[in-house]
């Protein structure tokens, strides 16, 4: 049931406040301001490193997870597309554990790379929202997101649902690892605990501006994603959903790759999405952002009211999100990024909850 929306998309994206708090609150004490201990986890404390694979938008989420590991837990990260992974011969550490992630729970390659690392002996652990699925029943913990059913092909509360999941592992881990203070952890989860409220907020109020954007990006062939740290996996997320249902050509970098090629792309006819929260990049951001404009590139700036300030730059839009703590940046820039494609989508008239030649769940290699 579609309530009061056009697309189960829309629905979606507008539930993810709600999962997101019921997500968070699973593998969170709020009021003690800690990470809970599940009863079964991976014993991070001891782990030489972790393998994360998966696909498509999942697979993006892990690369926002990496992130988090490395930085909040100092723990190295070995992470790739599934229908790589697979097949890499990958020197697998006995000292690492595994940790697939999936909405369907049923994605071919997501499986065989488990098996893999399940033969190489490595702890197993999935983050999936299809608790009876394959991968949640072969895994040894299962982590589950709380987004309930997904209809829309184009993943969106799941992938929110993710990174949620990702943050709490990745400050349990920091935890056990001795790389997080108390202190740290209980900032840290203040501010995750702020996410569903901040998250009705920007739902509530950036679709007009959303509007007017994805009528003029409804005109375009080509569109580029640019983003740096966390920011770059979501830039490649911003393309993904816009190609998939828009089937506009769209394409996700780093923003510091700009200058070793796709700047050969830049005119008024390719607009460029920049996604810069102020956070410790945001200086290196606006300067790749600068270069554009220099060549007659059309920018969107998604930023935050810190950014918004610090910046002159005349933009084609500039959308502007309340400035949050980094840690759940992400969640939060998801938002306008999945809307963009949602409503050039809707404008173009394509059939956005079963776009052409996807399917929900790829149980095919
Ligand atoms: C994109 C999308 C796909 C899936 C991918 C993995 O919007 O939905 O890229 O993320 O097919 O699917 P799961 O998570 O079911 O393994």
């Amino acid at each position: 049931d579609k309530g009061n929306h056009r697309h189960f998309m829309e629905k979606e994206i507008h539930e993810q406040s709600e999962v997101v708090s019921h997500t968070l609150s699973h593998y969170i004490d709020f009021i003690d301001g800690k990470v809970k201990k599940p009863a079964e986890s991976i014993d991070f404390a001891s782990l030489s490193g972790l393998a994360l694979s998966a696909c498509g938008t999942a697979y993006l989420a892990g690369l926002v997870g990496k992130y988090w590991f490395e930085r909040l837990a100092r723990l190295p990260v070995e992470i790739d597309v599934a229908s790589e992974f697979r097949y890499r011969e990958i020197p697998l550490n006995p000292q690492s554990a595994a940790l697939f992630i999936s909405q369907s729970g049923e994605t071919a390659d997501t499986l065989a790379s488990l098996r893999y690392c399940r033969d190489a002996g490595l702890k197993i652990g999935a983050i999936v929202n299809a608790p009876e699925s394959t991968i949640a029943r072969e895994a040894d913990v299962v982590f589950p997101t709380l987004a309930g059913p997904e209809i829309g092909v184009a993943s969106t509360k799941a992938f929110t649902c993710q990174l949620a999941v990702l943050a709490s592992l990745a400050i349990q881990a920091g935890r056990a690892r001795g790389t997080l203070s108390e202190a740290e952890e209980a900032a840290l989860v203040r501010s995750l605990s702020e996410t569903p409220r901040l998250m009705a907020n920007v739902l509530n109020t950036i679709q007009p501006a959303i509007e007017l954007l994805a009528r003029e990006l409804s005109k375009c062939r080509d569109v580029l994603y640019l983003g740096r740290g966390t920011s770059y996996p979501l830039a490649m997320e911003g393309a993904l959903k816009l190609k998939e249902i828009s089937y506009i050509h769209a394409e996700g970098y780093a923003a510091g790759e700009l200058k070793h090629g796709p700047i050969a792309l830049i005119d008024e006819n390719m607009p460029v999405i920049v996604i810069a929260p102020f956070d410790r990049f945001f200086e290196k951001t606006v300067s790749n952002m600068q270069e554009v404009a220099a060549r007659g590139g059309r920018i969107i700036f998604i930023t935050d009211e810190r950014g918004a300030a610090a910046t002159k730059l005349e933009t084609m839009a500039t959308i502007v999100l309340p400035s949050v703590d980094e840690i759940i940046a992400p969640m939060i820039f998801s938002l306008p990024i999945q809307l963009i494609a949602y409503h050039t989508a809707v404008f173009m008239g394509t059939d956005v909850d079963q776009p052409r030649n996807l399917a929900k769940s790829v149980t095919v290699e």
